[in-house]
C-alpha cells in the first residue's frame, strides 16, 4: 500500500499578519559548567554566569537571547556551520582558538586548578601528577595542559561532571580543570569527596566567540559589554554568583 500524505501540499490559506517577533540571538553553552552554565534542577532552564551575561548583553542589543545546549567540543563547529550566532562557555580566549573565532574583550579571569581526593595526602601540587591518571574535559585547555605532564595517563570526558564522577570513584587520581568550576563543584557537592591542591597552574580569560566574518556582531558584543560594565550590570551579574 502506497500512502501519501498531501498535508500541506500546494495548500494557501492567509496567514493572519504576525505581530513584529523580537530578533533572537542564538546562544551556544556547553551547560555542565557550573557556575558559568548549567541546567537548574527545579525550573529546568539554563542558568549562570555566562547565561545571565549573556541575556543581559542581548538586552542592551535590543535582541532576544536563545540558550543551546551544545558539547563543548561541538561549540566552535557550530559557530561556524552558523547554527548559533554566539558562544559563551568559560571559553578561555586562546592563540589556537582566535585562529578560528572572534572573541570578545575578556570577560572574565580564570585559571587552571587540580582536584584531588579528600583523602589524599601525596598529590600536592602539579609537579606530582607526573605519571599519574588524570581526567579532564575534552576539547579544553584542561585537557592540553593534563597532555604535557610528563608520562601522564589523561582521559577525557564529555563534560566536567563525568571528569568529577571519575575521581569519585576512584577511576583517576586528579581532575584538572578551571578554579571557579572546582570550587563550586566543592562548595555544592563535593567536600566530602574531593579538594584543591596547590597554586592555579596558569591565568586564563574567558571571552565571549562570533563566527570569524561575523565581525559586525562581535564589536555590537564588546559594546554592550563595556555598557554592562560602566553601568554597574556586570558588576551586579558578578555579585550574583561569586559575591561572597
Ligand atoms: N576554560 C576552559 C577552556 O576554554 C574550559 C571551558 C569549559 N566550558 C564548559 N562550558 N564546559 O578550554
Amino acid at each position: 500500500v502506497l500512502v501519501i500524505g498531501l498535508t500541506g501540499c500546494g495548500q494557501q490559506t492567509a496567514k493572519p499578519a504576525e505581530p513584529a517577533k523580537a530578533k533572537v540571538l542564538k546562544a551556544g553553552a556547553d551547560a555542565a559548567f557550573a557556575p558559568f552554565e548549567f541546567q537548574d534542577e527545579k525550573t529546568k532552564e539554563y542558568t549562570g554566569f555566562d547565561i545571565d551575561l549573556i541575556k543581559a548583553i542581548g538586552k542592551q542589543m535590543g535582541v532576544e537571547v536563545e540558550v543551546q545546549n551544545i558539547n563543548f567540543d561541538g561549540l566552535i563547529p557550530a559557530l561556524e556551520a552558523g547554527n548559533i550566532d554566539v558562544l559563551i562557555s568559560g571559553m578561555t580566549i586562546t592563540e589556537e582558538r582566535t585562529k578560528k573565532v572572534n572573541f570578545s574583550k575578556p570577560y572574565y579571569r580564570s585559571g587552571l586548578s587540580m582536584v584531588v581526593k579528600s583523602d589524599n595526602n601525596t598529590l600536592k601540587s602539579f609537579k606530582d601528577l607526573e605519571g599519574k591518571n588524570i581526567a579532564v574535559q575534552i576539547g579544553t585547555t584542561g585537557a592540553n595542559e593534563a597532555k604535557k605532564i610528563k608520562d601522564a595517563k589523561v582521559r577525557e570526558f564529555n563534560n566536567a561532571p563525568e571528569a568529577f564522577m571519575e575521581l569519585k570513584a576512584g577511576g583517576v587520581d586528579a581532575v584538572v580543570n578551571d578554579l571557579p568550576v572546582n570550587e563550586y563543584y566543592i562548595a555544592k557537592t563535593g567536600s566530602k569527596d574531593a579538594k584543591i591542591v596547590g597554586e592555579p597552574l596558569n591565568a586564563e580569560e574567558y571571552g565571549i566567540a562570533t563566527a570569524k566574518k561575523n565581525t559586525e556582531l562581535a564589536e555590537k558584543i564588546n559594546k554592550a559589554l563595556e555598557e554592562l560594565k560602566k553601568n554597574g550590570e556586570y558588576e551586579k551579574i558578578y555579585m550574583k554568583w561569586f559575591g561572597k
